[in-house]
């Protein structure tokens, strides 16, 4: 029987969700276009490390609160012995989250443009096709507004026939439509440079201490983790599900679609400057990450006829999946809270929310010059590594340890005496926070 507040209904679906949640726009535009700037292997090594020794315990502490309270990050404070004082934090990731939805629906509406571009070109309408793709004002209040209120309806469907119903479908869907294109596009002339550069480590740029702080971001950000994301999703499982093994599941598809998503965009920009787009600018560095995906790939995909006609649309149908999973868990954490906590109808709550954070994202639209990368580095960089500081303190010194092992017992019974809890809790006490730390500093540093 499912619980009030709504439960996954399997393993699988969970890991749907939790997954979609991570694979986003982070790993398939953010993460190849670090590693192309950041000296290809040598920066997916560092990533992978840093995935493992800071993501994976901050989303295991996340899972592993979020079901032991069974609510969202502020009643998960509210419920659990020593977390009072932790209360605001839980507010001010309701906030963050809320904020990153804004930002990200924007970018997600451009991609919505783009996937709506081949279509329009296919009936002849050119003029349109060119308007929805121009960025201009208009266009992106329309599109975001289209892929926010895609997000709101989601959210509004409840977690089992909402949440895990979409997100099962959209995701094999996704790893299916990557690997297509990846078959394709590394036959294209050029490509095969750009396998070379993501495989092969650019020693030289190793050295550079900038390598491993982005890479620890980019795992950060990938994971979702610090606003309460994974945490409410954790709430939504059964007690007889093994988080260990859940939380493994998820950073392995999260690790495997930002890798696949390497081995599709970076041979894709190497082609594209086969055939005649430019990707670097006059010192040999990657021009902006905005510019690459929204002039290099349709460039590309415009260079190869009317197969590009299909390909893009893939591409972007894809690209508007990937982030639909990621913005549904981002609304779902303030709604959460207004479920739990002000005993709201998750209709109300998902529409009323939903609709402030959609206004939101068009005052920025509205104001990008000046709103659009402070929002995005104010949330990313400073509240999102701050948040996950405090859930390692939170849950490395505060919890009582003996809460936490039975937590996690449940659906995992030897836990107990394996190697697994002599490590965790050490890397969630001290590895990671002190990881974090030199993250943010160095964010502060560089504003
Ligand atoms: N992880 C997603 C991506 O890679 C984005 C995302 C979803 C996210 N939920 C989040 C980022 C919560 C920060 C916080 O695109």
């Amino acid at each position: 029987m499912s619980s009030p507040r709504g439960e996954f209904s399997s393993t699988f679906g969970f890991v749907m969700a939790a997954a979609g949640s991570a694979i986003g726009l982070g790993n398939i535009w953010g993460f190849p276009t670090q590693t192309a700037q950041n000296g290809g292997a040598a920066f997916v090594l560092f990533y992978l490390i840093l995935t493992f020794v800071v993501g994976y315990p901050v989303l295991l502490a996340e899972f592993t609160i979020g079901r032991h309270a069974k609510s969202n990050p502020v009643g998960t404070y509210q419920k659990i012995d020593g977390g009072k004082n932790f209360v605001p934090a839980g507010f001010l990731g309701l906030f963050t989250v809320g904020f990153i939805l804004s930002f990200y629906s924007i970018v997600a509406g451009w991609l919505t443009a783009f996937f709506v571009h081949p279509l329009l070109k296919m009936i002849g309408a050119d003029s349109a096709a060119q308007w929805v793709v121009s960025q201009n004002t208009t266009s992106t209040v329309l599109f975001g507004s289209i892929f926010f209120i895609l997000t709101i309806l989601i959210v509004v469907g409840g977690i089992k026939n909402g949440i895990e119903k979409w997100s099962s479908r959209f995701m094999p869907t996704l790893l299916i439509m990557m690997l297509v294109l990846v078959g394709y596009v590394v036959t294209l002339p050029g490509a095969m440079e750009g396998v070379r550069v993501y495989l092969l480590p650019d020693f030289d740029k190793t050295m550079n201490p900038q390598l491993i702080l982005s890479a620890l971001g980019q795992a950060f950000f990938s994971l979702s983790l610090g606003v309460g994301g994974m945490l409410v999703y954790g709430s939504y499982t059964k007690k007889s599900e093994n988080l260990v093994r859940l939380g493994t599941l998820v950073t392995l598809c999260d690790i495997g679609v930002a890798f696949i998503a390497g081995m599709l965009i970076i041979p894709a920009m190497y082609a594209a400057s086969a055939a005649g787009t430019e990707i670097f600018d006059a010192n040999g560095n990657l021009i902006s990450e905005g510019n690459l995906i929204f002039q290099v790939l349709p460039a590309l995909f415009d260079s190869m006829g009317t197969a590009g006609i299909v390909v893009s649309f893939l591409f972007f149908f894809l690209m508007v999946i990937a982030a639909l999973t990621s913005s549904i868990s981002m609304l779902e954490v303030p709604v959460a809270y207004a479920v739990d906590n002000r005993n709201m109808s998750r209709k109300k709550a998902a529409m009323l929310i939903g609709g402030f954070f959609w206004i939101v994202s068009i005052i920025i639209a509205l104001n990008m010059s000046t709103l659009f990368s402070g929002v995005i580095t104010l949330t990313t960089k400073y509240s999102q590594p701050i948040l996950g500081l405090i859930i390692c303190i939170f849950v490395g010194w505060v919890m009582n340890r003996n809460k936490l092992l039975e937590e996690l017992k449940q659906g995992n019974p030897e836990i107990g005496n394996s190697l697994f809890m002599k490590i965790w809790p050490f890397f969630l006490k001290v590895v990671s926070p002190i990881l974090i730390l030199i993250v943010f500093l160095q964010s502060f540093i560089s504003w």
